[in-house]
């Protein structure tokens, strides 16, 4: 695996695998990886025959009082990971490369159809500052496919129109969630956790699971559906942040008794001070 951390660099070692026909697929992450990236890394190499891997903690994406200055950073363990994985390239830019012109004066990217409500709601300024950074990622590396996680559901779909409405050839991919064996989605956050709130944290996944066990069975009850579960999660000593039903492509919540095909039950929960995301999607064919 070839490390860089410069765009010129990074550039020309493109240019030359596109030269030779080669498709190429970016992994783009804020490192700490665990069994959930690698497996989008495996994702790539099914699909593209050069896989990049990007590694940057992107202070944009991260509001005032979050977790950016202890957000863990392991590169030499994620070096060796990704070196197992047979990785070709890993680029590992610093802020300066990133954002020559500094953070606050940069051009911004944002979808507020998808962006504003849900982790938008709680996250005022990360969509805004991962669609800038994915970007600028897509751009520097022009790959014929992206692969993302779907247990960032929100992050994914937003990518996804994001490189539709600006007309980016590239194929976004996404990639089932990866759990612990006890259901909890794994997350570079989950290391803040202690026995105890690990032990907690496996509600969410319990919860959605319930819930969409309730939805396949006919409950509409939407509102009851998720204040139950918010109820179930206090009750595990979670604090819940959000608990809703949403409709898969717009991701608005479902109105109570209406109809949706393709749903997303989505939930945030801070175990401690640690926030955490998943998710689980569910189809209806006939009702
Ligand atoms: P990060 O949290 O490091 O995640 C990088 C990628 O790994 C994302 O696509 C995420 O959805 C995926 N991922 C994380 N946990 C996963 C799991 N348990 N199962 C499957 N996939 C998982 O998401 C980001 O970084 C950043 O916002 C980024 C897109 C890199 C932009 O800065």
């Amino acid at each position: 695996m070839q490390t860089l951390n410069q765009v010129t660099y990074l550039r020309a070692a493109i240019r030359a695998e596109k030269e030779q026909g080669k498709r190429i697929a970016l992994v783009p992450t804020m490192g700490n990886l665990h069994a959930g990236h690698l497996a989008l890394i495996k994702r790539a190499h099914e699909i593209a025959d050069v896989v990049i891997a990007s590694i940057f903690v992107n202070p944009m994406q991260f509001g005032a009082g979050e977790d950016f200055d202890n957000y863990p950073r392991t590169l030499t363990e994620d070096l060796a990971k990704l070196e197992a994985e047979n990785t070709h390239y890993l680029f590992t830019p610093d802020n300066k490369e990133i954002y020559p012109n500094g953070i606050e004066a940069h051009t911004k990217v944002n979808n507020e159809a998808l962006g504003t409500n849900l982790e938008g709601h709680s996250r005022p300024t990360h969509f805004e500052g991962v669609c800038t950074v994915v970007s600028k990622l897509f751009n520097l590396v022009q790959p014929d496919m992206a692969i993302f996680g779907e247990k960032d559901y929100q992050q994914l779909a937003i990518i996804r129109r994001m490189t539709e409405d600006l007309c980016m050839p590239i194929d976004i991919v996404g990639v089932p969630t990866v759990r612990e064996t006890s259901g909890l989605a794994m997350s570079s956050r989950n290391g803040y956790l202690t026995d105890t709130q690990r032990n907690q944290a496996k509600a969410i996944y319990t919860e959605l699971q319930s819930v969409k066990k309730q939805i396949l069975s006919g409950s509409t009850s939407y509102n009851a559906l998720c204040i139950e579960a918010k109820t179930e999660l206090l009750a595990a000593g979670l604090e819940p942040d959000y608990f809703d039903i949403c409709d898969a492509k717009t991701l608005t919540p479902i109105r109570e008794n209406a109809h949706s095909d393709n749903i997303v039950v989505l939930s945030a929960a801070f175990a401690g001070k640690t926030r955490l995301l998943d998710n689980i999607s569910l189809s209806i064919n006939k009702r």
